[in-house]
């Protein structure tokens, strides 16, 4: 009897099926690594998503990652980890023991990220977060976790933030978007979350020059790669962190879980995606 093992593949589950950087990742490290393995792009509408998830390992897949719109319900679906239920999605799926567990690596390609493109930036007392959706929950939950000992939460919608801050207790502090300015002066760490600078999205108009000189400003946007919240910081002499950069680090469990080896986010993979981000937005 012949018995055919095929390799491991991964997937992303989304709907619909937008283009999506995470192949071109993953099958980076499948090759660097030589792992004989795959990363494919699932549509799956919603109607189907259920059905699909509990079909996960017999469809052939030893992971999966989930985009819009169903990490609410990938969540709802599996065993989430801490991080997961903190921010209320999950976005990566994997099996353990055959269970179908989940987490959400935005909370580590957020803080991995940091801690590659400005080391040191855990100094920050004061945090000045903008927006508080389900990306602000993944930055909030890995600051608090990091030590971070304030996180000023500014939200267009007030009530968000408030929802965000009695989430994770008294080191998140919702402030109205006007009282911006006199935060800026103290925060050594400054976060958009927001979609405030993607294309079609209004600009994000912040006066980086009352930031102090050691401060760090991250913004989670990667379409445009440099938007002008980092490039007004950049020519301040500000250390930065961009979206890529997250968006990369992010990757790294998934990989790892799947797959079984630890990948690494090199300046190759970054020109790499690059690249694509220039030619195909
Ligand atoms: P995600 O899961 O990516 O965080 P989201 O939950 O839709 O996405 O959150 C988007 C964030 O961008 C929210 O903080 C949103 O502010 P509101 O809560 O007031 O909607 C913020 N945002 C989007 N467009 C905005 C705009 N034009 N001005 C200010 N904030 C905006």
């Amino acid at each position: 009897m012949t018995i055919v093992t095929r390799p491991p593949a991964a997937c992303l589950i989304g709907w619909p099926a937008a283009h999506s950087r995470s192949p071109l990742i993953h099958h980076y490290w499948l090759r660097t690594l030589g792992i004989d393995g795959g990363y494919v792009i699932e549509a799956v509408p919603p109607d189907e998503f259920q059905d699909f998830v509990f079909r996960l390992s017999l469809r052939g897949f030893v992971g999966a990652n989930v985009t819009r719109p169903h990490k609410e319900r990938a969540l709802e679906l599996s065993k989430p980890d801490d991080r997961a239920r903190a921010v209320g999605a999950a976005n990566t799926l994997w099996y353990r023991d055959g269970e179908l567990c989940s987490t959400n690596t935005d909370v580590e390609g957020f803080i991995n990220n940091l801690d590659a493109s400005a080391p040191g930036w855990d100094e920050a007392e004061d945090a000045l977060v903008l927006g508080a959706g389900g990306a602000s929950r993944a930055v909030v939950f890995g600051l608090i976790e990091r030590g971070i000992k304030r996180v000023h939460l500014v939200n267009r919608t007030m009530t968000r933030a408030e929802a965000v801050a009695d989430q994770f207790g008294a080191r998140v502090q919702p402030v109205a978007w006007d009282a911006i300015d006199g935060l800026l002066r103290r925060a050594r760490l400054l976060v958009n979350t927001t979609s405030l600078g993607m294309p079609g999205q209004p600009a994000l108009e912040l006066d980086v020059s009352l930031l102090p000189p050691q401060a760090v400003v991250a913004d989670l946007v990667y379409v445009p790669l440099q938007t002008p919240l980092l490039a007004a910081a950049q020519a301040r002499g500000l250390k930065t962190a961009d979206g890529l950069g997250m968006l990369l680090h992010q990757a790294v469990r998934g990989f790892e879980l799947w797959f079984g080896q630890r990948p690494e986010v090199t300046p190759e993979l970054r020109e790499l995606v690059e690249a694509d981000l220039v030619t195909k937005v």
